[in-house]
C-alpha cells in the first residue's frame, strides 16, 4: 500500500490545492492531506476551521484522508510509513523554499522523498494570500475556492471582521 503526504496550511483551501489534491490521489493509494502549522505564518483561520474546510472539499476523493498532525512533518511520515511528501510548484520563486524544506527534512530522515508537482497554469497565480485579501475587500473569491467553502471563506474573512494590514502587522511581530 503506497502512501503518500500532501502536507500545508490551507489558510484556506484553493482551488489550486484541490487540483494538487485530485492529481497526486491518482499517484498512490493513499493521500494523507495533512493540515499543519508553519510556524512562520500567522495562520487566519483556526487549525479545525482549516480541516473542516479541507474535509468539505476534497472529503470525497477516493483514496484521500484527511487529517491533522502537531509536530514536524519528518515524524508524521514516520508515523505513516509514507513513501513521499508531495508539494505543488507554481513558480520559482516557491522553488526556493521548497528545495531548502526537503533538504532540512531528508537531513531529519534519509528515507524522505519530495515529489513536486507544477501547478496548473492557469492556477499559478491563485494562493491562499490572495484569496485572503480579495475576500477581505468584500472581492469575489468564487473562482479562487471549491465552491462548497466559498461562503464560509468569504464570511470570515469579510470587511467587517478582518483586516489583512492587521495581519501583516502581526506577522511581521
Ligand atoms: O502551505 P504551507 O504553509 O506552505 O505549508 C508549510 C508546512 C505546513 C508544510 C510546513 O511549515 C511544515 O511542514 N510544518 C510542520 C512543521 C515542520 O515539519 N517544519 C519543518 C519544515 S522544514
Amino acid at each position: 500500500m503506497k502512501t503518500m503526504i500532501y502536507p500545508g496550511s490551507f489558510d484556506p483551501l484553493t482551488n489550486g490545492h484541490m487540483d494538487i489534491i485530485r492529481r497526486a490521489a491518482k499517484l498512490c493509494d493513499v493521500l494523507v492531506v495533512a493540515v499543519l502549522t508553519n510556524k512562520s505564518k500567522q495562520a487566519c483561520f483556526s487549525k479545525e476551521e482549516r480541516l473542516e474546510m479541507v474535509k468539505d472539499a476534497a472529503g470525497d476523493i477516493p483514496g484521500v484522508e484527511i487529517v491533522t498532525f502537531d509536530g514536524l512533518l519528518v515524524e508524521l511520515v514516520r508515523k505513516l510509513d509514507a513513501r513521499a511528501v508531495i508539494r505543488g510548484l507554481r513558480s520559482e520563486s516557491d522553488f526556493r523554499f521548497e528545495a531548502e524544506m526537503a533538504a532540512a527534512n531528508k537531513l531529519m530522515l534519509p528515507t524522505y522523498e519530495t515529489c513536486l508537482l507544477p501547478c496548473r497554469i492557469d492556477l499559478a497565480f491563485t494562493s491562499s494570500s490572495i484569496v485572503r485579501e480579495v475576500a477581505s475587500y468584500g472581492g469575489d473569491i468564487s473562482s479562487m475556492v471549491p465552491d462548497i467553502i466559498a461562503g464560509k471563506v468569504s464570511r470570515k474573512l469579510s470587511p467587517r471582521d478582518y483586516s489583512p494590514q492587521q495581519e501583516r502587522q502581526q506577522e511581521d511581530k
